[in-house]
């Protein structure tokens, strides 16, 4: 999420990033290698909310190397 806003581009949220509400989703097209792994609180946001394998919780994740992402609300 971080990494997001600070490339200028908006990111959904309705908690600030306290891993909540779960619209900080982003999908993953590239570089899913370059995250880290799913923690605890991300893993039950994408079971509470059905969110699928290929899409994270930007919050939550942290970016490790090149990752190509998209967002519903884009
Ligand atoms: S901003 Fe709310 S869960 Fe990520």
């Amino acid at each position: 999420m971080k990494s997001l806003l600070d490339a200028g581009l908006p990111v959904a949220s309705s908690c600030d990033g306290d891993g909540v509400c779960a619209k900080c989703k982003i999908v993953i097209i590239e570089g899913q290698e370059n995250l880290s792994s799913e923690n605890e609180t991300e893993a039950f946001l994408k079971e509470k909310n059905n969110i699928p394998r290929g899409t994270r919780i930007s919050c939550q994740t942290q970016v490790l190397g090149d990752v190509t992402v998209d967002a519903t609300y884009w």
